[in-house]
This record gives structure tokens, sequence and C-alpha cells, in this order.
């Protein structure tokens, strides 16, 4: 069991953000990677399609043998997580938000949070923030559009810089000292975003803090993979696998 791969899937090539880092962490682990990118974007899907899309690609991984599943798409963790634990006896890791290490870091008390649509609205999301958000203020956008031009490749394009630099208008009036990137996809734009933020703004988003669940779960399990001969990896998509190939050259 422990040379089984650890299954990843997003709805898309966002998720490769997560892959990196616990490829990074745990080097030796054989992996496999699912882009749904033909049903991308899920954030403006209902919840009852989010679990049915996350059950499929969950069976695929399971028959492909995966020992563990990390759902590496807040969108489908928020909606369909709990469904994913009933349904089947692998362990499974999800990523959510991380509100809250940016609301114990923030001197301003105000906080920024970019997300789909389907995580902010998600009872999930509301149950795990509304405990320490209290005393902060937080200023909930929706990045939409952003999804579908990083699965076109469109990282750099001026449509990308001037969303961002829309979604990030009321959160600079609010005076956040912290960005939340509360999608996977939106690794890929902190160059963009960097460029756009004042250097006080922290960016905070969930990749190590999954990996470094992800390993504590196979630790916890004895299901790590020893190390020892190069691992296995491999990236499956349903759709054109050109921006997969380019975010893997280019920033893996
Ligand atoms: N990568 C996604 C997430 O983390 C999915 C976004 C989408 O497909 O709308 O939420």
């Amino acid at each position: 069991m422990n040379n089984n791969p650890i299954g990843l899937f997003d709805s898309g090539v966002g998720g490769t953000s997560i892959w990196k880092e616990i490829h990074q962490l745990l080097p030796y682990e054989n992996t496999i990677y699912l882009a749904d990118s033909l049903n991308a974007p899920y954030g403006y899907k209902s919840k009852e399609e989010i679990i049915s899309l996350s059950l499929k690609n969950t069976e695929l991984l399971l028959e492909k043998g995966c020992k563990i599943i990390v759902v590496a798409c807040n969108t489908a963790t928020t909606n369909a997580i709990t469904v994913l634990r009933e349904r089947f006896r692998v362990p499974f890791i999800g990523i959510e938000p991380a509100i809250k290490p940016a609301v114990l870091q923030s001197k301003t008390k105000s906080i920024g949070i970019l997300a789909t649509k389907g995580t902010l609205n998600s009872e999930l999301f509301s149950l795990a923030t509304k405990d320490f958000t209290k005393d902060i203020m937080m200023t909930e956008v929706i990045g939409e559009g952003l999804v579908p031009l990083i699965e076109e490749g469109a990282l750099l394009s001026p449509e990308i810089s001037s969303l961002l630099e829309k979604f990030l208008k009321p959160m600079l009036k609010n005076n956040i000292d912290h960005l939340v990137l509360g999608c996977s996809h939106y690794p890929y734009l902190i160059p963009q975003l960097t460029n756009l933020l004042p250097n006080h703004i922290k960016i905070i988003d969930s990749g190590e803090a999954v990996a470094k669940q992800t390993k504590s779960i196979l630790l916890k399990k004895n299901l790590l993979r020893e190390a020892s001969n190069q691992p296995i990896i491999q990236f499956i998509t349903n759709s054109s696998d050109i921006t997969l190939k380019l975010l893997l050259k280019k920033y893996l």
C-alpha cells in the first residue's frame, strides 16, 4: 500500500499549486493528479453538481489505487468533502482558505479573501470561519472570470490584471493587511498580485499547510513511501493539456 500513489484532483490546472508543495515535501511519493478541466470552473456550479463531479474524480483515482485523496480544490472541499468522507474509506485531505492564520496575524483587523462563489457561499466556509472572525473585518470578493483565464494559460494577460485591480479595490479601501487566496488556481497569480499590492500586505495561501497535513496523515497511518526509487508521477486531464504542460514546465 505504501507504494500506492497519492491522488489529487481539482476542477482544472490550479491544484498543481498544491501538487507542487506535496511533491516538494514528499519527493519520493508516487502521485496522480487529475485535472477535470472539461468541467471547470466548479465555482458557479450547484452543490449537487460539485458533489457528483467530486465523487466521479475520486472513483477514478481509487480505480488507480490511490492510498489517500487530496481534494486540491477549495470549492470541491467546502461543498463535497463531507460526502466523500462518508462514501469512501480512504483518507481525504481538503483545502480551505487559510482565514485563521490571517486573522491571528492581522494588525489592522481587516483581511481580504479572494475565492470562488461556491467556496464563499458554502456552509463549511461559514462554519469554519465564524468562530474567529467576530472582531475582524472580512472583505470577501468572488474572483469571477479568473479561473477560465488561468485555464487558458493567460496568466500574464491584461484581462487578469484589470480583474485583479477591480477585486482588490474594496479590500484596499478597507485597509486589509492580509490577502487570503481561497482558490488553488490563484497562487499562479501571486506575481501579478504582488505588483498591484502595497508591500505591507501579506498574501497567504494554503498549499504548504495541505502538504504538511498530507504528510502527517500518511505518517499516522503508516502509509509513507520509503525514500528509495524515483517516484512515478502522472498528470491526467480530460481536456487540452496545453496549460497543464505550460505550468509544469514554467512553474514546477
Ligand atoms: N481550484 C478551484 C478552487 O480551489 C476551483 C475553481 C473553479 O473551478 O471555479 O476553488
